[in-house]
């Protein structure tokens, strides 16, 4: 049985380019707390997998090369990256072939083992905001703080390209969205939160609003 952690976490969760990184991390800035985006995580994983030519079918051989994997962690401007063999692998995550594999990686039972116990271990020592999937579902179920953010299809395609990156999120959300191990779904007790037409700033005063409704104490 995992211990109860000590910090307070916000979770973020909801479909990919729905706008969760630019709320979680402006979020994270305006309360002092620490900033995760537990979809770096899963990315930095099968960058490594497929860097190693490791079929991301496979797997069991991506079970045994978690085992073998040395993770760690750095606090850079607010926020905590997830480091491999001690790289910080950020400037690879958002690569074509990262993009295209992710949402299978992501299913394999040693990966999301390896990542919720890094998330349960970074709430023992800092209050967070943690973006993802399955943040407010499983990882942080107990938080009475989570948001589900969510956007129409053409809004997050546009957010996504305006970005400069190529990503199918349609593919990769019916992908989360299906599989049986934490899918994406909206925490029964989450405050769902339709961005389409509205600003980071909005979005970020929305939660703040919502979470003072919820006895959240913010300092200052
Ligand atoms: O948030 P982002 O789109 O970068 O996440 C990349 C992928 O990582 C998702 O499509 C999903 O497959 C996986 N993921 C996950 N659980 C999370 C966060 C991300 O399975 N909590």
């Amino acid at each position: 049985m995992e211990s109860a952690q000590r910090h307070r976490v916000i979770a973020i969760d909801g479909p990919a380019a729905s706008g969760k990184s630019s709320v979680a991390r402006e979020l994270a800035q305006r309360l002092h707390f620490v900033y995760v985006n537990s979809g770096a995580m899963y990315r930095a994983v099968t960058w490594s997998v497929l860097q190693r030519g490791i079929n991301p079918t496979d797997k069991s051989r991506i079970a045994q090369l978690i085992a073998t994997l040395k993770f760690g962690c750095e606090l850079k401007d607010g926020e905590l990256r997830l480091l491999i063999d001690d790289v910080d692998l950020t400037p690879q995550l958002h690569e074509d072939r990262v993009n295209g594999e992710v949402s299978r990686v992501s299913t394999v039972p040693e990966v999301r083992q390896v990542i919720f116990n890094r998330l349960r271990d970074y709430a023992n020592k800092y209050d967070l905001v943690v973006e993802g999937r399955d943040i407010g579902s499983v990882v942080f179920s107990e938080t009475p703080f989570k948001f589900y953010i969510d956007a129409s299809p053409e809004v997050r395609a546009q957010r996504r390209a305006a970005q400069g990156h190529r990503d199918q999120i349609a593919r990769r959300d019916r992908a989360d969205s299906s599989r049986s191990a934490s899918p994406l779904i909206v925490a029964e007790d989450a405050d769902v939160i339709e961005t389409s037409h509205l600003t980071v700033d909005q979005v970020v005063d929305e939660i703040m609003k919502r979470l003072r409704k919820k006895n959240f104490r913010v300092a200052g």
